[in-house]
């Protein structure tokens, strides 16, 4: 079967920067045979995460040439290894889990070998190619009213804002609403932060360098309102804007002085809750933060228990991810320069179309 993959040629010991660019060929890989547990994924579609571009720079851990890309797929299952998940499953659309090796422990992967999909040498496993094995705990059915490429977007960055909103960020998904603060809201994980939010009826808010995705996420996702984080007195227009009341949770992919910039509109006993450092590579905690009780809280992917209860959520809220852009096959390369040059509000995705001579 073809799969996309960064090419053997590419050197990938070479220093990492942000001025790499590794080649990513179609090559022919073996196609898998469904074991008795197991069932056989025909690719539909896939989606784009920075990991993705950061593999292309080496930046990211373990990048191995020849091993399908992407992390994000959904397909339909055409095969499957046992008489009974072939009655079960076979003619379903469904959602390739974007991790292998967490089952459900709240705390933090549950085995020694979790890892995530997608063009390393920790698990030489991708949604890039035609066809993906896998076991029961590797997929869910696809919620009816997602497209293709709606359900493609979902999976890592929809599963990293999962756990990072509810269960790091302890929002309550039945009520009482709360305030909450979505940081960057140009990241694909903030973005589904902020749908979920919304979707489960609490005041959201955000942040953003950017006008055009702040009036975006207004009307777009129905968030409250936004600021730009380059004004220096952002946090007091937060304080405003809530008029007396407080935020609960911030959910955070800037890092860097985020602690001490939301203790001027958080209330005592704040959760803070961190999946990324894009502004800097730590967090300042003051003896303020002490005093006010601050949880900064890490948040990084989710349990496969989690990528269950999220896509239970979507298909009972009837949540639309956000496609920013949709390519074919013969152009995933502009895919890939959109993501290395923020050009997105919302997923990238490239559809595994038969149309594609390549494929
Ligand atoms: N833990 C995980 O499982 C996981 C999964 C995916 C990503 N991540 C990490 O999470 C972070 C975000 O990743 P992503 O792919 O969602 O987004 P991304 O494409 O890396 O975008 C990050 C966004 O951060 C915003 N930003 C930049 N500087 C900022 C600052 N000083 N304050 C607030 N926001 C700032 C920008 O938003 P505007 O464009 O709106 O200005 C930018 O669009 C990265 O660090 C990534 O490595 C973690």
């Amino acid at each position: 079967m073809k799969a996309i993959v960064i090419s053997n040629s590419a050197d990938v010991k070479t220093k990492p920067s942000p001025g790499l660019w590794h080649p990513i060929e179609t090559i022919d890989i073996e196609k898998p045979v469904p074991k008795s547990n197991e069932v056989l994924v025909k690719i539909s579609a896939v989606a784009l995460n920075h990991r993705d571009v950061f593999s292309r720079q080496s930046l990211y851990p373990g990048v191995l040439p020849g091993v399908p890309l992407f992390a994000d797929g959904m397909g339909t299952v055409t095969d499957a290894g046992s008489d009974s998940l072939r009655k079960q499953w076979v003619g379903k659309r469904v959602i390739v889990a974007p991790s292998r090796g967490w089952v459900s422990d709240r705390r933090a992967p549950d085995t020694s070998h979790f890892a995530i999909l997608g063009g390393t040498k920790m698990l030489p496993v991708g949604t890039g190619c035609e066809y993906v094995a896998c076991t029961n705990e590797e997929f869910v059915e696809c919620p009816a009213h997602l497209s293709d490429s709606e359900a493609a977007a979902l999976p890592l960055a929809g599963l990293t804002a999962w756990r990072a909103t509810f269960t790091k960020g302890e929002l309550p998904l039945n009520g009482p609403a709360k305030n909450v603060l979505i940081t960057g809201i140009g990241g694909g994980v903030a973005v589904f932060a902020a749908i979920f939010a919304v979707h489960a009826g609490h005041s959201v808010y955000v942040t953003s360098s950017s006008k055009e995705k702040i009036d975006g996420a207004i009307e777009r996702l129905g968030v409250k309102g936004g600021f730009n984080y380059k004004d220096k007195d952002w946090p007091d227009q937060v304080k405003k804007a809530l008029g007396g009341a407080l935020m609960d949770v911030v959910v955070d992919g800037a890092g860097a002085d985020i602690a001490t910039k939301a203790i001027k509109f958080c209330r005592p006993g704040a959760i803070i809750s961190c999946y990324g450092m894009t502004a800097g590579p730590q967090i300042a905690y003051t003896m303020r933060s002490v005093l006010s009780h601050m949880d900064v809280r890490g948040s990084t992917m989710g349990s496969f228990a989690e990528f269950k209860d999220m896509v239970k959520f979507v298909d009972s809220h009837k949540v639309k991810p956000l496609v920013s852009h949709q390519f074919s096959l013969d152009d995933v390369e502009k895919a890939f320069l959109v993501m290395r040059d923020s050009q997105q509000f919302g997923k990238i995705v490239v559809t595994m179309t038969q149309s594609s001579s390549r494929l």
